[in-house]
């Protein structure tokens, strides 16, 4: 299939996860792509792996310098941005009385401004080359209701779907399609960490949280990275010209909305 074929897609957070199974898709659907991930040795050797169609770019989304950067870095080696994914974030969970200003900061700065300040970057550049583009935004289902012990990290995502409705209402004049997807508990290295978290503050032991979300799925299984590539292909193809400023729940049933 070629449904992206001739489009150039930079995705962030992609050295790995999510994002990495993406990149591989879209290689799949015949676009280019970068891999923008503050791990750049990580993001070189997925880069390497992936193959032709694919580079790695240094990215850090907390620091404009970065942002700034990246996005030329990626705009004169592929000749322009069509789609942007904003993916990269970072999880952390605590009990209300023990959250600190300083992981505040830091989760809002990766997950919240570096999801709008990409935005804008790449939108800037969309915008002056008269194209149009898509915008991508990854939200969860942890931004649609607040979790007792994971204020910091919905409050985020909250943020990320807020955006994704500013953005796009704002963006689609110039032809930028902004919408934003929305999983729910995807395997892999990020969710490790979850559980990492929840067996410290629920007395779980190792694994046991990870064995619960899934079995509450009502698919029945966690998600995989691979699940969410279906939408991910279609928000940037031309199918989805018409949806502007949404975000779709790819969770196996765990929300509704
Ligand atoms: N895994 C899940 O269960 C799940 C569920 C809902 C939503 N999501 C969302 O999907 C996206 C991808 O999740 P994942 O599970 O692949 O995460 P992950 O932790 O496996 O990957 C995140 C990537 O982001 C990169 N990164 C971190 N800080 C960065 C920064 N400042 N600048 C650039 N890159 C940075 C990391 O190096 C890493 O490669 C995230 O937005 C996450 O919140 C994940």
């Amino acid at each position: 299939m070629t449904r992206l074929s001739g489009k150039r897609a930079l995705i962030t957070g992609s050295a790995r996860g999510i994002g990495l199974e993406l990149a591989r898709a879209y290689l799949a659907e015949g676009a280019q792509v970068a891999i923008g991930d503050i791990n750049i040795d990580a993001a070189r050797s997925a880069a390497e792996g992936l193959g032709q169609g694919a580079i790695a770019v240094r990215l850090d989304v907390t620091d404009q310098a970065s942002i700034d950067a990246c996005v030329a870095e990626v705009e004169a080696a592929l000749g322009g941005i069509d789609i942007l994914i904003n993916n990269a974030a970072l999880f952390t969970a605590a009990p209300l009385v023990e959250i600190t200003r300083a992981d505040y900061d830091r989760i809002f700065a990766v997950n919240v401004s570096g999801t709008l300040f990409m935005m804008q970057a790449v939108a800037r550049g969309m915008i002056a080359r008269g194209t149009g583009g898509r915008i991508i935004n990854m939200a969860s289902q942890a931004g649609r209701r607040g979790e007792s012990l994971v204020a910091v990290y919905c409050a985020s995502k909250a943020a990320v779907i807020s955006l994704t409705q500013s953005a796009g209402l704002n963006l689609i004049p110039h032809g930028i399609n902004v919408n934003a997807i929305a999983p729910g508990v995807v395997d892999g290295e990020h969710w490790d960490g979850v559980d990492a978290f929840f067996a410290k503050y629920e007395g779980k032991a190792p694994g046991q949280k990870k064995r619960e979300v899934g079995e509450a799925v009502p698919f029945g299984r966690m998600g995989t990275a691979a699940d969410l590539t279906g939408m991910a292909i279609f928000l940037a193809s031309s199918e989805a010209d018409y949806i502007v400023a949404q975000t779709y729940n790819v969770d196996g049933g765990n929300w509704m909305s």
